[in-house]
Parts: C-alpha cells; sequence; structure tokens
C-alpha cells in the first residue's frame, strides 16, 4: 500500500478502495469506474518464450548445458542388462524398487532431479524419492519411499559408457553401485569395476522417454552464474525495440507478455531463478509507449506450476499450484507487485492472474479463491485494468467461470483455441481444419460469448495443424479463417507467438512472407 501513497488519487477511489479493502463483495466491485469506454479490441502477439523460457521455441539456449540430455524433469526407464526387464516402482511407490517388468509405463519411469550435471534425484510415480533403505529389508535394499528430497541417501550418479550414453551404472550414495541381482532385488552393493557386458548387473539401459526445456531446466542447468549471463543476453537480443515497431506497422495493437512469478524478487530471484527479466518488462513498456501499443502482463508460470508443464516452469512435471493456502497468498502477492509497478502505465490494458490452470489438479474453488484476491490485487492499483481470469484446461466445462467472472468490473475470460493437442485433428486435411474454426470454434466462442456476461479473450492461436506438407495458400486460407472467426471475440485475440524457430508459430516470418496479413 505504499506506493499507493506516492500516488495522486481522485477522493472517489480512495473511498472505493477502502470499501473493496474491507468488504471485497461483489457489490463493492461493481461500483469501482468501469474500464476506458474507449477500448478498442486487441489485436496483440504473444511474446512467448522471452522472460518464460521454452526451449522449443529457441533451442539454442540449451546448446551449452553440460550433461544437456539429462535435465530436471527428464523421464527414464531403466532396463537390466542381466534381467532383460525394466527396472520399477512397485505400486507406483513406497515400496522396493523390483526388476521384473517386460515392458515399461508409469510405474518404470523415474523423473530426475538434476543436482550436479552427473548427480541426480530420481522421482517415482507417486512422487517419492529413491533412496536406499534404513530398515527392514536390509541397508543397500533400494526403495522409493522418501517423500522428501532432503532425505540422506537419496542422491545418486549416473555413469554413462563412453562408447554409448544410453549404457549407464548408478552409483548410489554408499559408494557403491545398484545391480539388479534378481528380479526382485535391487540392492547397491556392486564394486567399481565393470565390463560394462550383458552378465554385467549393475549395467542398465536408460532410454529417456520425456525431456523438460523451461525456465527451471536452464537456469538449474547452467547454475546461477552462466544462467543469468545466458539469460541477460536472450532477454536483450530475442525481443528488441525493433519487434514492437514491426508490430505496431503490421496491423496489430497490442502485446501479451508472459512472465513467471519470480519477476516479482527481481534482482535476486529464489533458486534456481535469475534476476533480470524485470529489466526486459520496463523496456517493453517504454517501447509500448513509444508504438502506441497496448500491454497484456500474463503471469505464465505461478509458484508450485499450474499445470506441470515446463512453460509454467514446473521443476518435473509435477502441478502443486493451489495446494496450499500459501501457495495462493503467494501468488497474489506477485499480482500485487505487478500492479503496483505498472498500473498507472498508460499502455497497460490488463493483467492476467494466471495462464492456464489444469484441471482437475487446479480445483475450481482454489482458482475462484485465487481470482477474487487476484482481482482486488490489481484494483488496489488500478482502477480500469482489465482482469483476465483463464479458463481451466481440461475443464469439465468451458462456461464454468462466466457466472464468477462476470461478477467483476472489468472481468474478461481467456480461452484458447489451437487446431493441435487433441486426436480430433491427427486426420484432418486443410479444409476440414478450416471447416472445424468456422464451424465449431464459432459455435464454441458463441457458447462463452454471454450478453452481460465478461468479455472474451482468445489470449492463444496458431495458424498451424497437423497436415503434412500443407500449400502456402492453405496456410493463407486457414489463417483467414482463424481472424474471421476469432475476430468475434468480445475483448480480441492474440497470436502465439512472435518469434519461433518453427515458422509458422511465429507471427513475424508469416506476416513477412505473406501467409498472415492483417
Ligand atoms: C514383481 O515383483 C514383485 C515383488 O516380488 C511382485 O509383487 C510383483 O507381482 C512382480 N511383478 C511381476 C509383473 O512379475
Ligand atoms: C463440428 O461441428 C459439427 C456441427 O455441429 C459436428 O457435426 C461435428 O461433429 C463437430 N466436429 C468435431 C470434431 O467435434
Amino acid at each position: 500500500m505504499e506506493a499507493l501513497q506516492t500516488y495522486f488519487l481522485p477522493l472517489l477511489y480512495f473511498l472505493l478502495i477502502n470499501v473493496s479493502v474491507t468488504s471485497p463483495s461483489n457489490a463493492a466491485r461493481a461500483l469501482i469506474s468501469p474500464p476506458s469506454p474507449s477500448f478498442s479490441k486487441i489485436k496483440a502477439v504473444n511474446l512467448g518464450g522471452w522472460l518464460v523460457t521454452e526451449g522449443w521455441i529457441k533451442p539454442s539456449l540449451f546448446d551449452a548445458i553440460p550433461n544437456k540430455d539429462l535435465l530436471d524433469g527428464t523421464q527414464l526407464q531403466f532396463k537390466s542388462a542381466t534381467q532383460n526387464m525394466y527396472l520399477c516402482a512397485e505400486s507406483g511407490g513406497g515400496a522396493a524398487i523390483v526388476a521384473n517388468r517386460s515392458s515399461a509405463s508409469g510405474w518404470e519411469t523415474f523423473r530426475l532431479w538434476r543436482i550436479t550435471e552427473n548427480t541426480f534425484k530420481l522421482r517415482v510415480f507417486n512422487k517419492q524419492f529413491v533412496g536406499l533403505d534404513s530398515e527392514g529389508q536390509g541397508t543397500n535394499t533400494v526403495v522409493a519411499v522418501s517423500d522428501s528430497p532432503n532425505a540422506v541417501g537419496t542422491t545418486f550418479e549416473i555413469v554413462r559408457n563412453s562408447n554409448n550414453a544410453n549404457l549407464v551404472r548408478i552409483k548410489a550414495p554408499n559408494g557403491l553401485y545398484l545391480q539388479a541381482k534378481t528380479s526382485v532385488s535391487v540392492t547397491a552393493d556392486f564394486p567399481e569395476g565393470t565390463n560394462w557386458g550383458n552378465d554385467d548387473p549393475s549395467v542398465f539401459l536408460m532410454n529417456i522417454v520425456g525431456t523438460m526445456q523451461g525456465e527451471f531446466q536452464l537456469t538449474n542447468g547452467y547454475g546461477t552464474e552462466k544462467a543469468t549471463s545466458i539469460l541477460k543476453e536472450h532477454w536483450s537480443s530475442f525481443i528488441v525495440e525493433e519487434d514492437f515497431d514491426f508490430t505496431s506497422k503490421n496491423g496489430l495493437n497490442g502485446v501479451r507478455i508472459p512472465v513467471g512469478w519470480w519477476i516479482a524478487s527481481d534482482p535476486t530471484p529464489p533458486w534456481p531463478f535469475v534476476g533480470g527479466s524485470l529489466e526486459a518488462l520496463d523496456n517493453a513498456f517504454s517501447w509500448s509507449e513509444k508504438y502506441g501499443l497496448k500491454v497484456i502482463i500474463d503471469l505464465h508460470a505461478a509458484p508450485g506450476s499450474q499445470n506441470g508443464n515446463e512453460h509454467s516452469a514446473s521443476r518435473d512435471g509435477s502441478q502443486e499450484w493451489g495446494t496450499t493456502d500459501d501457495n495462493i497468498d503467494q501468488t497474489v502477492r506477485v499480482i500485487d507487485f505487478l500492479a503496483a509497478r505498472y498500473g498507472r502505465m498508460p499502455s497497460l490494458l490488463a493483467i492476467e492472474l494466471m495462464n492456464e490452470p489444469l484441471a482437475p489438479g487446479v480445483t475450481l474453488d482454489s482458482l475462484q479463491r485465487y481470482y477474487t484476491a487476484g482481482y482486488d490485487a490489481v484494483r488496489k492499483h488500478s482502477a480500469d485494468a482489465f482482469v483476465i481470469m483463464s479458463n481451466r484446461l481440461s475443464a469439465p466445462s468451458s462456461t464454468e467461470l462466466l457466472g464468477f467472472a462476470g461478477g467483476f468490473r472489468g472481468s474478461v475470460v481467456d480461452v484458447h483455441y489451437y487446431n493441435l493437442y487433441s486426436d480430433v485433428f491427427d486426420s484432418f486435411t486443410a479444409q476440414q481444419n478450416i471447416d472445424y474454426v468456422n464451424t465449431n470454434r464459432s459455435a464454441d466462442l458463441s457458447a462463452v460469448t454471454r450478453a452481460n456476461g465478461p468479455l472474451i479473450f482468445i489470449g492463444e492461436w496458431v495458424a498451424e495443424w497437423q497436415v503434412k506438407g500443407a500449400s502456402k495458400e492453405e496456410y493463407q486460407k486457414f489463417a483467414a479463417a482463424e481472424l474471421n472467426v476469432f475476430g468475434g471475440a468480445t475483448f480480441g485475440w492474440s497470436y502465439w507467438t512472435l518469434k519461433n524457430v518453427y515458422n509458422h508459430w511465429s507471427l513475424k516470418w508469416m506476416i513477412t512472407n505473406g501467409y498472415i496479413k492483417l
């Protein structure tokens, strides 16, 4: 609240704030002055992969990490050379590790927590960490019983064969190697020497079945010092002033900027995150003002991760946001920080409280509690910024937030429309994709658009599909259909994204090469 006192505020605004602070009812909120009547629909582009790392957008960011295929969240399966069977956390965790599975899926998959470039914690399906038994089954028995990563004896070294990086031995904290003695006995008691042969029970064939390349992976992979210089260079070169000029000259009027929760503790965010993204966001605001663009700040990565994806800075695929009130309070403080810093900037259009919370891990109840508090945090600092509430991914109904969000003046609901991420689209032709946009997406959009409901924002879409080898003309027709239908969104839309090594995902490339004309 200190920041408020340094600003001149109209008396009415003060009164209303005090009402809403003491009694955050919908009635009080409705009294707060409405968003500017001069609002015109937003046609924006996302600045994805800039202030929140996404390796697929710019893979070269990860090039210089040692042992870069073993980052946090990498999913591994281990097949015993002697048993010809996969290691398995029996029951998914809470019991011993066995070596009796002929095929591998969830219980046979281990997720890495990277400690150093060669040492790791191994997390099993039910989230326990692999360690050595301290009671009962014998001190060298390998088990997955510890819920805490801080438990002693849970750090293992993965030693790779120098000729075949997928042939490995696993050195336990007792200095000895894991061996699959029998199909039901995995112990850490094999000595140093090995011939790497099929007769060596300490040799395993390692399959990498999943990888993550987000902010956590990058910062922990490089370590704080190196990550700081890599990211400073990225922040100052990936998106530059010229991009704002380009955006404003090509029929767009705004940018949606994904940020991570750690930006609120810049310049010294909690490990492993590094400082400096706040300065880049400051630059984005001054360039937006210079080129007449509106800014939507989008909290893309919330503490604990709201969807388990790399783009929400998850460490290992776990989704933990919203499981505690602390978590929610911490996120509200991030919104409060952003609103305090940018709430009075003329180019601020909206603050999006959270991108893509995933159901059912994020419950509707915890999300609504957060959205209520987050809305109030924005209104403490801005009477007229829009407040965007993202629909839950995998929600049972796309309309579940409408009644709730409609109770807040200046609220917007964000929906993301991709002709991807569902097997529905696997076999679609170009024309079927276009028909789907014209028929089904317009119906989806109508279903969420209500006369007295919140405004609707299509905060992410792209002119990309699963069609192989489509022609430029087909892409043009697809993009035109999307622009036509998504133009009906009452708040507007934002393309994902401005720059990307994959051309169709780069609006800059699509415009420059004549695929999209606005
Ligand atoms: C693997 O071994 C465990 C422990 O003896 C046993 O409970 C389980 O049924 C075995 N599973 C298979 C597929 O053989
Ligand atoms: C798209 O909408 C049409 C018309 O309502 C419907 O028949 C069709 O099943 C829908 N397609 C998909 C993939 O849902």
